[in-house]
């Protein structure tokens, strides 16, 4: 089926929105009643539950993380990975004693896993407490949703065949002062064969650059320090415009903005990610030197089986390419170990591209199958315990590469953003080189949401240790 994007009208939001004033009355006699968001899954679910919790926060909700004390609990899922909707159903399970214990509570599910059909047809017949199930595409009428349970009987499954759509104004809550995510566009059309993702999110659309600088402009005017720039592929950003721009001309757009932040982005494709990109990365000061550019896999027989669309050479010299033009610049990437069919040495292909780039961080998964995509239907032959292997020596490359990597901070300054407290004594702060390494630092006094100068004195595999300068 064609699905095309829905702009959703800001008169549909304020509907959306009046609702929540209604939902409000209802609990105007009650003391102030509670919901818990648990969010599973990558970043855009995260933004997507600030959106949930801003509609909440205007039905006249509070929050609590403990379930015993919610009204309504709402848990955003991921698809992208078995072992995630493992974990999902095996929670969603345990809440039917907890609903027994609170009767008038109710249970939300949304999210990717709520876009395929053998899941919501396994919580219709088997998880009989769930009250709502809608997918990724229904957020915007969240409200409406969540009126009906109040006012009428019975449970509520949205159909996951609607279209994918785009709606501003919705309000948010967001969890953190110092960083903030902002989606530029949501969807995917890459169809990468073991991926989940373009049948969950549906067809990339991009927002309105104003509607993006808007965002980022108040942003900066409420002091966040570190905006990331959200897609599943910021690089096509802006095709689907009814004037095309590129993300290239977005970023350079929003490093004119005033005022001290940084700026990242994530998630890049290597097909789409351009010298002019790198060159608009150089030449920003505000663009963080860092790019998450993920290469799946090193061999060129599984990124043919894989759909990806580049070769390792063409991702090579992307890499290349832009180390000539911001030689500190950070790199982490996504690989993907035990693709059906790949073989011990093709895997060893994927060791060599780690040697060659010298990754900050990466972030490893096992091949997971995903029913619906290709790869699913693709032989398999080599056993789970071979992968493993194969899996425990490209993390033992990556810690000692990240441990070299690391080790050549220490004695340097790094102007660093401290983004937040621990509860470690010995570094009070935790704090993001520009290039987003992680960094505890000795110090006191208020200095959450500041740059400041950090000497780096030691460091490991996973972080940096400095004192404020
Ligand atoms: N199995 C394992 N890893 C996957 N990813 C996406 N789909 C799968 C899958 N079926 C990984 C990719 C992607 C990251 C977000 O998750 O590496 O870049
Ligand atoms: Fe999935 Fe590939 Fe799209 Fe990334 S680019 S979301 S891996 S299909």
């Amino acid at each position: 089926m064609e699905r095309t994007t829905t702009q959703i009208s800001q008169q549909e939001i304020d509907r959306q929105l009046a609702v929540c004033d209604q939902i409000a009355q209802l609990f105007q006699e009650e003391e102030k009643p509670l919901a818990c968001v648990e969010t599973y899954g990558c970043q855009q679910n995260e933004a997507d539950s600030e959106q949930l919790r801003g509609y909440l926060a205007r039905m006249g909700f509070g929050f609590t993380q403990d379930v015993e004390q919610a009204r309504i609990i709402v848990i955003n899922t991921c698809a992208i990975r078995e072992h995630a909707e493992q974990k999902v159903l095996g929670n969603v399970g345990a809440l039917v004693h907890v609903k027994r214990r609170h009767p008038g509570q109710l249970i939300c599910l949304c999210g990717c896993m709520m876009q395929e059909q053998h899941v919501t047809e396994k919580i219709r017949q088997s998880f009989r407490h769930v009250d709502l199930v809608f997918g990724t595409h229904a957020l915007w009428r969240f409200p409406e949703m969540v009126q009906s349970l109040l006012t009428q009987k019975g449970r509520i499954f949205q159909t996951p065949d609607e279209a994918g759509s785009i709606a501003e104004g919705i309000p948010v809550v967001r969890q953190d002062k110092v960083k903030a995510w902002v989606s530029i566009m949501y969807g995917c059309n890459n169809f990468c064969s073991y991926c989940i993702v373009p049948y969950t999110r549906g067809r990339e659309r991009s927002r309105q650059p104003q509607e993006i600088l808007d965002e980022i402009r108040s942003l900066v005017a409420e002091g966040y320090k570190d905006i990331t720039l959200l897609g599943q592929n910021v690089n096509s950003y802006g095709k689907d415009l009814s004037e095309p721009m590129d993300f290239a001309d977005l970023l350079a757009q929003a490093n004119q903005i005033p005022g001290e932040f940084l700026i990242r982005f994530m998630t890049s494709h290597p097909k789409d990610a351009t010298h002019k990109l790198f060159e608009t990365m150089a030449r920003c000061e505000k663009v963080a030197p860092s790019l998450h550019l993920p290469f799946q896999a090193g061999n060129d027989r599984i990124l043919k089986v894989m759909n990806r669309r580049h070769t390792r050479e063409q991702y090579l010299d992307k890499i290349r390419d832009l180390k000539s033009l911001i030689p500190h610049v950070t790199l982490t990437s996504d690989v993907i170990v035990g693709f059906p069919g790949e073989t011990t040495e093709e895997f060893e292909d994927t060791l060599k591209v780690l040697e060659e780039v010298r990754y900050d961080a990466l972030f490893t998964f096992i091949y997971s199958p995903r029913k619906g995509t290709p790869a699913a239907e693709m032989d398999d032959p080599m056993t789970r315990e071979e992968k493993l292997v194969n899996f425990n020596r490209l993390v033992a490359l990556q810690d000692q590469i990240s441990e070299e990597k690391h080790a050549a901070y220490v004695g340097t300054t790094q102007r660093c953003l401290i983004d937040g407290c621990s509860d470690d004594p010995d570094y009070a702060f935790t704090a993001r080189t520009p290039g987003n390494r992680l960094v505890r630092v000795k110090g006191q006094g208020d200095a959450v949401g500041q740059f400041r100068q950090v000497r780096i004195t030691s460091a490991n595999k996973w972080s940096l240790f400095g004192e404020l300068v």
